[in-house]
């Protein structure tokens, strides 16, 4: 047993003396003695309230200027008996499941018992985890990038206005799929539980790269006009399949492996046909940040695949259940599909919209191709892939 002084002279316990005794409490054991004193008006009265408050026992003074002498106990401040570790700091101390009851609490903070439960639904590591995700959010902070400074808003803009409508038309479209990319990770980034913080805050990145891309493009489109272009009903109810759909999973192969991933092709695709240099540097940087979006998609799911052996198969019926839902929309609008020839044609001339309509065609057989070697990397085999592929929306996203 150890027997500790603290000198606390004229210092109340209103006015700060517990940071003292807390202090020379600290490295004391459980049934340790501090012996107090001071000269405070009550002192005693005091000191009794804090050692009851705290979890020490408290005794009389047993010698002259002693005011008491509290045996410390179990827990440093009763409070903090039952309090337990949120895992490890670090990525490599997630808990697997960890309770709804620690809340808000950062990954490896001392939580106080006593909180009741919060309720995130996305609250078991195998569901939302990428084995790189911490590096992934670090990427991603890394990359974000300016739009005021970023683009060259006053490039030369020399092509037909008939071209500026086509483009105008097409970015009305994009707008309203980044609309939905957006809406879909900021959902899912507020069902994380904290424990799994990096991936909440990569989701929260990746909901702010979608406000960026809706600025750009909406900045672009009014350069040269005053109101964008159509939205469909087929647009519209290919999208809302991605909002209805409560699932992180499902909604993390619609949405980044097979909608972003195929829109790495079609930015792809607007930046080499893109008709000024505004235009295609706003096509580089958004699809380099959409590829982000798809590698976290592909990295989560693959990793969950291995886990969990029925994965694919819900995967598979997400898909086909999509697809039954919109068998009977449009899927992407005539007008976006001609403006991406107009664009790729440059002009009106016959032989033009015939080379654009080849690229356009091409196109869309590449966002094929890629949707199934995402696929089969995930573990689907090539017949499957290629039938997964094809029962895609027609809208891309
Ligand atoms: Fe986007
Ligand atoms: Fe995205």
């Amino acid at each position: 047993m150890t027997r500790a002084v603290v000198e606390l002279g004229l210092l109340d316990l209103e006015r700060g003396a517990a940071i003292l005794l807390r202090r020379a409490l600290a490295p004391l054991r459980p049934g340790d003695e501090l012996v107090v004193r001071g000269t405070a008006r009550e002192l005693t009265v005091r000191l009794r309230a804090f050692a009851r408050q705290e979890g020490h026992a408290c005794r009389d003074g047993d010698g002259p200027g002693i005011v008491g002498v509290l045996v410390r106990g179990e827990a440093m401040g009763a409070r903090w008996l039952g309090a337990e570790r949120a895992g490890g700091a670090r990525e490599d101390g997630v808990v697997a499941a960890p309770p709804q009851r620690w809340g808000l609490a950062v990954r490896g903070a001392w939580v106080e018992a006593g909180l009741p439960d919060f309720a995130f639904a996305l609250a078991e590591q195998d569901r939302v985890w990428a084995d790189d995700v911490g590096a992934q959010y670090r990427a991603a902070a890394a990359a974000q990038w300016d739009p005021a400074l970023a683009i060259p808003w006053d490039a030369p803009r020399t092509h037909p206005a008939e071209v500026e409508d086509a483009l105008v038309g097409v970015l009305t479209y994009l707008i309203e799929n980044e609309t939905a990319a957006l809406i879909v990770p900021a959902k899912f980034a507020a069902q994380v539980h904290p424990q799994f913080r990096e991936v909440m805050q990569l989701l929260a990145l990746q909901a702010a790269d979608e406000a960026r891309h809706i600025e750009v493009f909406s900045r672009r489109a009014l350069l040269a006009r005053e109101a964008f272009g159509l939205s469909t009903v087929g647009g519209q109810l290919s999208l809302r399949t991605l909002l209805d759909e409560p699932d992180f999973e499902l909604a993390s192969l619609l949405l980044s492996v097979l909608g972003e991933g195929s829109f790495v092709h079609l930015l792809g695709f607007l930046h080499v046909h893109a008709p000024d240099a505004c235009t295609a540097e706003i096509m580089r940087l958004t699809a380099v940040d959409e590829a982000r979006h798809v590698a976290f998609g592909m990295s989560h799911l693959a990793r969950h695949a291995r886990l969990d052996a029925g994965l694919l198969a819900r995967l598979a019926l997400a898909i086909e259940r999509r697809h039954d839902a919109l068998r009977h929309s449009a899927g992407l609008n005539a007008e976006v599909f001609d403006a991406l020839v107009v664009l790729a044609a440059g002009s009106f001339a016959p032989d033009a919209i015939a080379r654009g309509h080849d690229a356009v065609q091409q196109l869309v057989q590449q966002m094929d191709a890629g949707r199934r070697t995402r696929l089969r990397r995930l573990g689907f085999d090539a017949a499957r892939a290629a039938e997964l592929s094809a029962l895609h929306t027609r809208n891309f996203m």
